[in-house]
């Protein structure tokens, strides 16, 4: 059965949320044949995928694209895709066209955007217009050239008490849930102990309502994983052997065989 924010929402208290990247309909289906809550478009294509050092180069072209790609697989998740780098801090219009860009030509259910109370007015508008958004708080990626790297949040008692008015304020404005990336553990479990909506943590400590990981992270597909990620297969590799036996086949005249 489709999922959606509020099937997602339900989940809160009752059963812990399961989500997951994907960038393309191979993987998405992949991803819900085990039957994950949400898949995520995350702006880590850029990194994950293209090449890129960051997600500050992934534009709204390349979301689309990417989001249209895992629609395509028509999941039961619910297709949640990141807004990129930037789009979040253009005028309102700008905003809503990039967001309807998402939704109608890539099918996305719902966005994700990264900002706290500083974007609270903004989502209050998109969800009032018929856009379901998901809040990204703590780490926020793509501030990654501001902040001159990545790092932990919500260590100090004032970045606990910003996290925690940021949630509120995300849930305030209407998100269907609270994205919290690298935060301290016991600030994000303050934080879903403290708002109505589901929390959801990357590097966040186990107490979050779901938890997401990268895709390629899980697989065993990447080269240094940061150090909370838990890789449940190591198809690196497994691919690089089957690609080896390939060429040699190939080379030596086994493959193919008529
Ligand atoms: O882009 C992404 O994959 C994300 C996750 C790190 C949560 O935003």
């Amino acid at each position: 059965m489709k999922k959606t924010t509020k099937t997602i929402i339900r989940k809160k208290g009752a059963e812990k949320i399961a989500m997951l990247t994907a960038y393309d309909a191979l993987f998405a289906s992949l991803a819900d044949a085990a039957d994950v809550d949400i898949i995520l478009i995350g702006d880590s294509v850029g990194n994950t995928i293209l090449g890129y050092q960051s997600t500050v180069p992934v534009t709204i072209e390349t979301m689309v694209h990417h989001t249209a790609a895992v629609s395509r697989a028509n999941p039961d998740a619910l297709i949640l895709a990141d807004l990129p780098f930037g789009c979040a801090h253009f005028s309102f219009d700008r905003l809503l066209e990039d967001c309807r860009k998402l939704v109608q030509l890539g099918g996305a259910d719902a966005v994700k955007i990264e900002g706290g109370a500083d974007m609270a007015e903004k989502i209050a508008k998109l969800t009032k217009a018929g856009i379901a958004v998901m809040g990204h708080i703590g780490l926020e990626p793509q501030q990654v050239l501001k902040l001159g790297g990545y790092k932990k949040f919500g260590k100090t008692e004032e970045e606990k008490a910003k996290i925690l008015a940021d949630a509120k304020a995300l849930e305030n404005a209407g998100a269907f849930a609270v994205l919290m990336e690298m935060t301290d553990a016991d600030c994000a479990k303050k934080v879903t102990e403290s708002i109505s909506v589901p929390t959801i943590g990357i590097g966040s400590g186990a107490d979050c309502d779901g938890q997401v990981l990268v895709c390629a992270d899980v697989l065993g597909l990447t080269q240094n994983p940061p150090s909370f990620v838990k890789q449940y297969a190591n198809l690196s590799d497994t691919i690089k052997k089957a690609y080896a036996a390939y060429v040699s086949d190939v080379k030596n005249g086994k493959f193919p065989t008529a």
